[in-house]
Formats: C-alpha cells, structure tokens, sequence
C-alpha cells in the first residue's frame, strides 16, 4: 500500500513576503556598523546600511540606479552615499544629489533615486521597515537603562531555514530536555508543565514554570536557587512575526530578559539576533554567557535546519499539535488572523 497522506514538503499555508514588508525586522547590530556601509538582506531585498554626519543609520537599497553596482561597496561622504564606481552621491531619502561626470554635477535627472528605508537604532539592533510599519517594537526597559541591567550580545546566529522555524525554536520549551540536556532541561523531568497563551491582536503571551537543569560547572549562567530540583519561571511575549522578548527568574530578584528577534533573509534564510540583559553577575566576563549561547544555537541549528518545510507550516492541518502545543498552535493562528501567512499558492 502506498500512503495517500498529503506531501509534506508542501504547506497549506506559509510566510506572506509581502506583509512581512510592513514590519520592523532586525537588519544588524548596531555595534557592526561603524564608518563604513554595510550590506544585509531583508526579505530578498538587498540593503546599504550606512551612518550619516550625525551617527544616524540610513538604509538605501544596495542597488546604484546607474549600473547596479552593490552601494555598500561606495563610502560615506558628510551626509551622503557615494557608489564605488562612478563616484554618484545619494541623499538618506535615496535621491541622487551629484553626478560628478556632467559638467553641473547638480543637474541630476528626477530618475536617478533609489529607495530608502526607514530605519532605527533600538535595545542595540539595527531595524529596517521595507514598507510602513503596523506596530511599534515592544517595550523593554530592562534594556534601556545601562545601570542595573548587563547587557550581553550573542550570535548573529545564520541559520539555512525560513525565520519563522527559527522563531519557533525559541518559543519551544518541550525539546529543552532533548536537545539541551544539562544545559537548558532535566532529561529525567521531560513533562511539559501546564500553560496557556493569551493572544492579544499581534502579541502572544505565556508563562512557565518548569524544571531546571542545574548550573553547570562549565556554563554557570542561570541565577539558580541552590535545590535539588531547581525550577525556572519564564514569562513570554511573542510579538508578530520574529520578535520574543523572554524574562527569567528563579524565584528571587535576580533575573534575566533574552530579546531575540530573526531577520528574515530570504525563503531559506535567516539570521538570529539576541541581547541578554541580566541584574546580576555583571562581573562575570560577557563571553561565558556568549559561548553558552553559541553552544545551545548551534545544537538548535542542527534539528531545525533538517525540519520540512523549511516554513512554519501556518494551516493547523500540517505537522501534529498535542495539548503541550498551545504556542505553536496559537502562533500558527495569529499569524493567519494578522494576514503575516496566507494560503500557498496551489
Ligand atoms: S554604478 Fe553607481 S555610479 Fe555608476
Ligand atoms: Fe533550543
């Protein structure tokens, strides 16, 4: 007997590319872009990243109008953009301020413009909006205030898969045992604690209590109460499409805030950004929690790079959801309610 069962490589629903315009994403950490442009994807679309007089970050598309010559090969020049080969000077705004081949260099045709993008600076991260955004990023003051909170940056973590299965990676908590055993769950307490999710619009939010691994001695990164079955409370809020921002506590005022957000590349392609924030252990060398979370990304990377599809298939009829699976389920829902993933095209 043949199975009838329908190809699994071919989801019902996934990503919209086109509404995924209309978001802020992750394009750089604002620390990687110095004097020089820079270039990131987003969404297929290829980006200058660049700062002007002012240290204000700018995105142009990479893409010099007169032949196409990448634009973050060029530099900056006061407040403007010039490409690398024939010295053209683009304004923030993607117009064309002086070709320096004609006899007025001011006399630029209206044609000679590319587009700009809105971007910002924010928690550290470079973020670019290809269309006009529907939702401002969430809040997180933990990271606003240098003086109580660390701030630790980890990765750029490049993943060949679409953002949307990297994202759900981070809202997972049932592998923890499995995939990061002794590092992030007890092998021995595998059963995913009961939880619920709150959708509210474009933000899902959940709250969980569950068993800990112990510190170990070669990553001693958590605030761990010293028991015998240490448990770890987190509570999530998982804002539309690829952004989480994550608090840890282990029953005490120590705690930790991990704001994670994808940049979706392209269809298989993504790049994970995190910034910890933790109150406590600010001595503590920023690399021991860097290794660490290289170390659990990189045991991630392996699982979710085999999965198929590659996408998050968004209709509930793909993959199987079990009652543990509350937070795939809903953000497969809120993704389809948000109109952020429509039916495949047949
Ligand atoms: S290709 Fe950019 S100035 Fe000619
Ligand atoms: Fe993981």
């Amino acid at each position: 007997m043949f199975s009838t069962a329908p190809d699994s490589s071919a989801p019902a629903a996934i990503p919209d590319s086109q509404a995924l315009r209309s978001c802020w994403h992750p394009v750089a950490y604002a620390h990687d872009l110095g004097a020089e442009p820079r270039r990131a994807i987003l969404l297929g679309e290829a980006l200058a990243l660049w700062r002007d007089s002012a240290g204000t970050a700018r995105a142009l598309s990479d893409v010099c109008i007169h032949r196409g010559t990448s634009l973050s090969l060029g530099r900056v020049v006061g407040d403007q953009l010039m490409c690398a080969y024939h010295g053209w000077r683009y304004g923030d705004d993607g117009r064309c301020k002086a070709i320096p081949q004609l006899a007025d260099p001011s006399r630029v045709p209206g044609k000679a413009q590319v587009a700009a993008y809105m971007c910002q600076e924010r928690y550290g991260m470079l973020w670019v909006a290809l269309a006009e955004p529907r939702w401002p990023l969430p809040e997180v003051p933990e990271l606003e205030s240098a003086d109580d909170w660390q701030r630790v940056y980890c990765g750029p973590y490049s993943w060949r898969c679409d953002a949307s299965r990297q994202v759900e990676n981070f809202t997972d908590f049932g592998h923890f045992p499995w995939v990061h055993p002794g590092l992030l769950g007890d092998p021995e307490r595998p059963v995913v604690p009961k939880h619920s999710v709150q959708t509210d619009g474009h933000i899902l939010r959940y709250d969980v209590v569950r068993p800990e691994a112990p510190n170990s001695d070669e990553f001693p990164v958590f605030a761990n109460q010293e028991r015998v079955a240490p448990e770890r409370h987190s509570r999530y809020q998982l804002q539309l499409p690829y952004t989480i921002v994550l608090r840890l506590d282990w029953g005490s005022e120590r705690g930790m805030v991990y704001f994670f957000a994808s940049q979706p590349v392209g269809d298989e392609a993504c790049v994970g950004h995190l910034v910890i924030g933790r109150n406590y252990d600010r001595d503590q060398p920023p690399e021991v929690l860097q290794q660490f979370e290289d170390t659990i990304f990189e045991q991630d990377r392996q699982v979710v790079e085999s999965q198929r599809p590659e996408k998050v298939p968004f209709d509930l009829a793909d993959e199987m959801h079990l009652k543990f699976d509350a937070v795939a389920v809903a953000y497969r829902r809120a993704m389809r309610t948000q109109g952020l993933a429509l039916a495949a095209p047949a």
